[in-house]
């Protein structure tokens, strides 16, 4: 199997390509500790995981990474979701599972944690 067989495979485990969501976290040491950026990030895994988010399809579903930039800078760990390219600060480890509850579940942002939007338009 060649080199691009083999990752389209590991991409069809991963269900890239199926997700409606995909979320990424900066747990950069210009955004938190290393310490908070490491909770947030495991809190947002047990979460998607708990309630059948993570490796999942269907609206609610949501395709997770960690980053050290997104260019901000502050008043971390900064989050942001695609498509709709809601930006969040300040998303310590318990403030995770609300999100996932409002945001990713019901589709309500958190508002007061919401400081710029870029959502990327369908071609
Ligand atoms: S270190 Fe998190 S946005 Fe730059």
């Amino acid at each position: 199997m060649d080199e691009k067989a083999r990752l389209a495979v590991v991409a069809d485990k991963l269900l890239i390509g199926r997700y409606h969501r995909h979320v990424f976290l900066c747990i950069g040491e210009d955004c938190c500790t290393k310490e908070e950026g490491q909770a947030a990030w495991e809190a947002l895994k047990k979460e998607l995981k708990d309630r059948g988010l993570s490796l999942s399809v269907g609206p609610s579903a949501c395709y997770r990474t960690k980053v050290q930039c997104l260019r901000v800078c502050g008043s971390g760990p900064i989050l942001v979701v695609y498509p709709e390219g809601t930006y969040y600060f300040g998303m310590t480890a318990d403030k995770i599972p609300e999100f996932v509850e409002k945001h990713l579940i019901d589709g309500q942002p958190i508002e007061e944690r919401v400081f710029a939007r870029n959502p990327l338009p369908l071609v």
